[in-house]
């Protein structure tokens, strides 16, 4: 029999992004793997959100390519992403997930406990009726997660979901995104917290300027940083 197609290993292969004769990526070279959470750092405007969208396959690259395990042009069946600003339909939360799960092709007749299921995964279980668009900031996003997760995605992709979240509801945005990467999905995270990187990264991405400035594993990205910019970075100052 043969194996299941798998978009991972996900590879930016030489990729630029311009728009308006501005580049907004230049020339990323990045792998990501099946494995521990990879957490794209980096200053505002560095181009974590630009490289989300474009591994995602929703902006092509004015130049390079991506593939997705060696192939090209793969439609994003296998992969989510959770926007900064999730925007929800006007209507409870399982009806929300309950159209997220009738787009990813779940039959009707398992909507229903599917849709009880993802909000029990989110902590949300209690909620299902709560009109979507009246929850806190935290639980819209938590069931941003669980709409990103009805289609079973092997990649997801998350840009700051903890961003403008207090520590209470960071530390359960944090543990679902935890809870979520040990059940086996990749997780390629942009944060703009260095705590919150070294919380949950596997691996630390750190951008500026469009580009990959280095790529460490979290133990060392911190200890014993290679740039001088990542030093920088770590130590507090402003990349300029
Ligand atoms: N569609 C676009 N047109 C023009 N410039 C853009 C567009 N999208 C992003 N940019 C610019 O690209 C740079 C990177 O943005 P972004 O990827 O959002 O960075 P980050 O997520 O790290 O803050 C910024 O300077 C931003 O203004
Ligand atoms: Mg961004």
């Amino acid at each position: 029999m043969r194996a299941p197609a798998t978009d991972l290993p996900l590879m930016l292969e030489d990729v630029s992004l311009l728009a308006r004769a501005v580049t907004i990526l230049d020339r990323v070279r990045l792998t990501f793997s099946a494995g521990a959470p990879t957490m794209l750092v980096g200053p505002n405007g560095s181009g974590k959100s630009s490289l989300m969208r474009v591994a995602m396959g929703l902006v092509p690259p004015t130049s390079g390519r991506v593939t997705y395990g060696g192939r090209t042009g793969v439609p994003p069946t296998r992969r989510a992403i959770v926007f900064q600003r999730p925007v929800m339909l006007r209507r409870s939360a399982s009806a929300n997930l309950v159209y997220a799960l009738a787009a990813a092709g779940v039959p009707r007749n398992e909507r229903s406990a599917a849709t009880q299921e993802l909000l029990d995964r989110v902590g949300l279980g209690g909620l299902s009726e709560r009109p979507a668009r009246r929850m806190s900031g935290g639980e819209q996003q938590r069931l941003a997660i669980a709409r990103a997760l009805a289609k079973q995605p092997e990649i997801l992709f998350l840009d700051e979901p903890t961003a403008s979240l207090d520590p209470a509801a960071t530390k359960a945005t944090e543990d679902i995104i935890r809870t979520i990467a040990a059940q086996g999905i990749k997780i390629v995270m942009a944060t703009h917290d260095l705590g919150e990187a070294r919380r949950l990264g596997g691996e630390i991405v750190l951008m500026n300027k469009g580009r990959v400035v280095e790529v460490a594993d979290t133990q060392t990205f911190f200890t014993t940083p290679a740039t001088d910019a990542a030093r920088r970075f770590v130590a507090g100052e402003l990349l300029v």
